[in-house]
């Protein structure tokens, strides 16, 4: 599995411990930036990971801001992308199963490292189920076709 890791300024601290999380378990990661502390705008990074991850060069993407709200909006606007905004492990399962999501948002302000390494990990092993919600996925497809002229 590759995934694909952004944040903004006051995601990196946060964004850091997850990379060293991954590497330790061998997942193959690349990090789009940002690489340091310097006040910068979240919609630069989200962009970078939802291309990534939209053009199916990386499986999954995580994306870290402060409240993962910003990040998580601006990924959303790239077509064939489903970011979840999680603080929790049930959202984190079930955004896989039902909802397909392809990128973790998570807010460094919001919650604890270790929470968000739990998150991580349940997204990251949890399958997407099919069925019935395939269809609701391939609605929200039908919702992106009529908007992208
Ligand atoms: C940066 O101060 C902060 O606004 C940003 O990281 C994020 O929380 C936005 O949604």
């Amino acid at each position: 599995m590759k995934i694909a890791l952004g944040s903004d300024h006051a995601g990196l601290p946060l964004k850091n411990e997850i990379i060293k999380h991954l590497e330790a378990k061998g997942v193959e990661i690349k990090d789009f930036g940002a690489y340091t502390e310097e006040s910068c705008d979240y919609p630069e990074f989200a962009l970078k990971v939802a291309e990534e991850v939209a053009g199916k060069k990386y499986e999954l993407g995580i994306l870290v801001c402060g409240t993962g709200i910003g990040i998580s909006i601006a990924a959303n606007k790239v077509p064939g992308v489903r970011a979840a905004l999680c603080g929790d492990t049930f959202s984190a399962h079930a955004c896989r199963e039902h909802n397909d999501a392809n990128i973790l948002a998570l807010g460094q302000r919001v919650v604890g490292s270790g929470l968000a390494l739990d998150i991580v990990d349940t997204f990251i092993k949890t399958e997407f189920e099919g069925g019935r919600h395939q269809r609701r996925i391939d609605g929200i497809s039908e919702i992106e076709k009529k908007y992208s002229k």
